[in-house]
């Protein structure tokens, strides 16, 4: 008899930017107030990325600190999925990018694209495709440059959004607990409410497009609202049931990070008491799918997880889409800390794993030139 197979959250890690940004710097670009932005959003402040900075390379920063927790060998992943809304590039994906980066020889890479939903997607996804057999390691990240899509002249949205990086490993496991189910929600209709007009296959980019800010992201704030507190603790319920769990069962609620009005009435609609749901958007504003993951990082560091706790991840975004999933923490905590030589070894690993990427680059430009050079040469001889 084959034993029940679990796909437990072994690794863990987050990115954030050095550059804050606070509600006062943006009362000097907009016209708004440090008062307006607390009272009807509970934001204080957020990161922004600096211009050397992408989805990608805050997502390897926050790959490499989860791979470290759980002292995994970037050669053991079969999969690295990458959840954003801001990708590097509308193709290649940002998963292959990151999955270069780290030196995933054996793994797959893709992006998952579902509003904010996306890293609670990824984590339903990711944790399916352990328990099935099929894999082993999945690297499930979140992550977003939201500042580069945002109309820095918009007060409705610009003051909302914030940059940075989440990423949780699952690996297979005969313990019980880990992902123990999940819940995924879309409503296109209500596609409109919250989008990035330009830049597909709809809108493709050109001046035309950029003279109509077509490039920034759209919303409409209320509805969107209207549709989260509805939402969120419909979509939590559903998961806790799925888990055969009671909203007592409930130790740690995080919930993706947008407004703490609409976090408040989730813990209402659930009648969650506030002391068990983590809050962080104060610091970071909504960082849309990596919202949830460094969340889930920040209550590991304020010791709001131990063993056996069960965790409830909402989230709700641009699609419309929803998700929650409900998780049995097992890992016990604080993780221990890898000796300085690994750490070394590391660093150098990667180091390593750059040069023979840029070698490969390199050899395949030659090899392309080379062809042609023969090509040419041969055409010459032959006429
Ligand atoms: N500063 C000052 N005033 C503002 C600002 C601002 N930054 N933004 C809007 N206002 C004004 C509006 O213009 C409006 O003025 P008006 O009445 O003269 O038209 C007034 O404030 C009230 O506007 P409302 O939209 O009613 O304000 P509300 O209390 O709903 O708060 C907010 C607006 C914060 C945007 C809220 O609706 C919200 O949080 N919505 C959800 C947004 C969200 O979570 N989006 C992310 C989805 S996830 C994803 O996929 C990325």
């Amino acid at each position: 008899m084959t034993s029940k197979r679990y796909a437990q959250i072994v690794g863990w890690g987050k990115y954030v930017p050095g550059q804050v940004l606070t509600n006062d710097d943006l009362a000097k670009m907009v016209d708004t107030s440090d008062d307006w932005i607390r009272t009807r959003t509970g934001i204080v402040e957020r990161r922004i990325a600096d211009p050397r900075e992408t989805t990608s390379t805050m997502s390897i920063k926050a790959a490499r600190a989860a791979l470290q927790v759980a002292d995994v060998v970037p050669e053991r992943l079969d999969l690295v999925i990458v959840t954003t809304a801001t990708p590097d590039y509308l193709f290649p994906a940002t998963a292959c990018l990151v999955q270069d980066a780290l030196g995933a020889r054996r793994a797959g890479a893709f992006d998952l694209l579902a509003g904010c939903s996306g890293f609670v997607y990824g984590l339903g996804v990711g944790s399916q495709l352990i328990i099935s057999g099929v894999y082993e390691n999945v690297l499930v990240i979140g992550a977003e440059t939201l500042s580069r899509i945002m109309d820095w002249t918009d007060r409705n949205t610009c003051v909302l959004f914030g940059d940075g990086a989440g990423a949780l490993l699952l690996q297979a496991s005969d313990a019980p607990g880990g992902v123990l189910s999940f819940t995924l929600g879309a409503d296109g209709s209500g596609g409109d409410l919250l989008m990035l007009p330009g830049g597909g296959s709809r809108h493709p980019a050109s001046a035309e497009t950029v003279a109509q800010r077509l490039h920034y992201a759209r919303m409409n704030g209320r509805e969107v609202f209207r549709f989260a507190t509805r939402i969120m603790g419909q979509a939590a319920k559903e998961a806790i049931q799925a888990a055969g769990l009671k909203i007592d069962d409930v130790d740690l609620f995080i919930p993706h990070q947008a407004n703490i009005r609409i976090i408040e009435s989730a813990a209402k609609h659930l009648r969650l008491p506030m002391d068990k749901v983590f809050v962080n958007l104060e610091k970071y504003g909504n960082t849309s799918c990596a919202s949830i993951p460094i969340a889930f990082c920040e209550a590991i560091e304020e010791e709001r997880i131990k063993p056996g706790d069960h965790l409830v991840l909402v989230s709700f975004g641009a699609g419309l889409t929803w998700a929650a999933a409900v998780v049995q923490w097992h890992v016990p905590l604080p993780a221990p800390r890898l000796p300085g030589w690994k750490h070394l070894l590391r660093h150098i690993g990667y180091r390593w794993v750059w040069l023979v990427s840029r070698l490969r680059r390199t050899y395949r430009k030659f090899s392309s030139w080379w062809g042609q050079a023969v090509g040419r040469i041969r055409g010459n001889d032959n006429g």
